[in-house]
This record gives structure tokens, C-alpha cells and sequence, in this order.
């Protein structure tokens, strides 16, 4: 039998908004002034940076990363493939990495050294929620919107089986 989907709000649109508008200030108190390229990876980042950019100068570039995570279980390191044909040209700009929750920090980790080895100068990582857990990979970032508790969280970018990205505001799943 397929089981029934329900979910309760975590997070208000109101203050996902609030804390949105927040984590931009920070960002840009912390910019060392280089050029600053917004990497966003696809698809959970895709609601959080385009709120997040609209606080942002308008100088920065804004770039999207297709990346797939084969997380084996309770192995230490994981898989990030690279989906996309070309990746985005970094060299001597200050990046700020971008995506939806760091879980097992397996993506961030892979994704953070990448950007490093094609020349980023600077590089940042700004993630709506962090999950309270031991994590793999060895990467924390350095702008998190909310911490919130190890449980399955859909909504704002967030799915469950490609279903309720558009969700406004942040759900805990249950199944039942
Ligand atoms: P990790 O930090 O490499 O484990 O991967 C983080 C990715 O796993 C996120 O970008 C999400 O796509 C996905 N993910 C982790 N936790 C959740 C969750 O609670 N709900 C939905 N997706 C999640
Ligand atoms: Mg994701």
C-alpha cells in the first residue's frame, strides 16, 4: 500500500522572507568587494537564491550547477557527478556557493573543492537549513538561514520524489 503523505509547517513564508533578506546583509558585510559569482545548485536552490539574489547587487553573476550525489550508506565519501557539459569560469572571483540543506555535507564538500582547484579566490557557502548531525564529508557553511532538527524537511526548493518544491514555506514530512 502506498503510504499516505501529510506534513505540518516548520517554517513560515514570513520567516523564511525575514531571514532571506537577513543572510544577504551578512553576505554582503562579508564580501571582500572581488567579483562575486552566485553558484546555485540545482534543483533545491532554485526558490532560496532567486529570493536571496534579489537583495544582492546587481554586479554578480548568477550561474546554476547540475550535480547528482550517490551517497553509499554509511560509507565516508561519496559520489558528486557533474552533470553539466562546462562549468562555470571562477578564476579570480569570489564565489558564493548556494543550495537548500546541508545534510551529510557530501555535495558542499565536493562541490567547495571544485570551485577551489578552477581558481575560485574566495569561496563562500550559504545554505538555507543545516541538519543538527554528525556530517561525512568535513564542511560547514558559513551563512545558514535555520538549523533544524534531523528529519525530512520538503518545501521552498526542497522535494519529496520531485513533488512540492513550490511549497512556500518549509514542511516536516510524514509518512503514515
Ligand atoms: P548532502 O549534504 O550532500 O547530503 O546533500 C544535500 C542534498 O540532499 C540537498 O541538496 C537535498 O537535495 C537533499 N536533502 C537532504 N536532506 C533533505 C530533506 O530533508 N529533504 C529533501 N531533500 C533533502
Ligand atoms: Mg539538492
Amino acid at each position: 500500500m502506498t503510504p499516505s503523505e501529510s506534513h505540518s509547517i516548520l517554517i513560515t513564508q514570513s520567516q523564511i522572507s525575514t531571514r532571506v533578506r537577513e543572510l544577504a546583509e551578512e553576505i554582503l558585510a562579508q564580501h571582500n568587494g572581488q567579483p562575486m559569482t552566485v553558484i546555485l545548485l540545482l534543483k533545491g536552490a532554485i526558490l532560496f537564491a532567486a529570493d536571496l539574489c534579489r537583495h544582492l547587487p546587481s554586479n554578480i553573476q548568477i550561474e546554476c550547477l547540475s550535480v547528482s550525489s550517490y551517497h553509499g550508506g554509511t560509507e565516508s565519501s561519496g559520489t558528486v557527478t557533474y552533470l553539466d557539459a562546462q562549468l562555470p569560469d571562477v578564476s579570480g572571483r569570489s564565489v558564493l556557493l548556494v543550495d537548500d540543506i546541508l545534510d551529510t555535507g557530501l555535495t558542499l564538500y565536493s562541490v567547495s573543492q571544485k570551485f577551489k582547484e578552477l581558481g575560485a579566490t574566495h569561496l563562500s557557502r550559504c545554505v538555507l537549513l543545516s541538519k543538527k548531525k554528525d556530517r561525512l564529508a568535513e564542511v560547514s557553511a558559513e551563512h545558514v538561514g535555520f538549523e533544524i532538527n534531523d528529519e525530512f524537511v520538503i518545501g521552498y526548493g526542497l522535494d519529496y520524489q520531485g513533488r512540492y518544491r513550490n511549497l512556500p514555506y518549509i514542511g516536516v514530512m510524514t509518512l503514515s
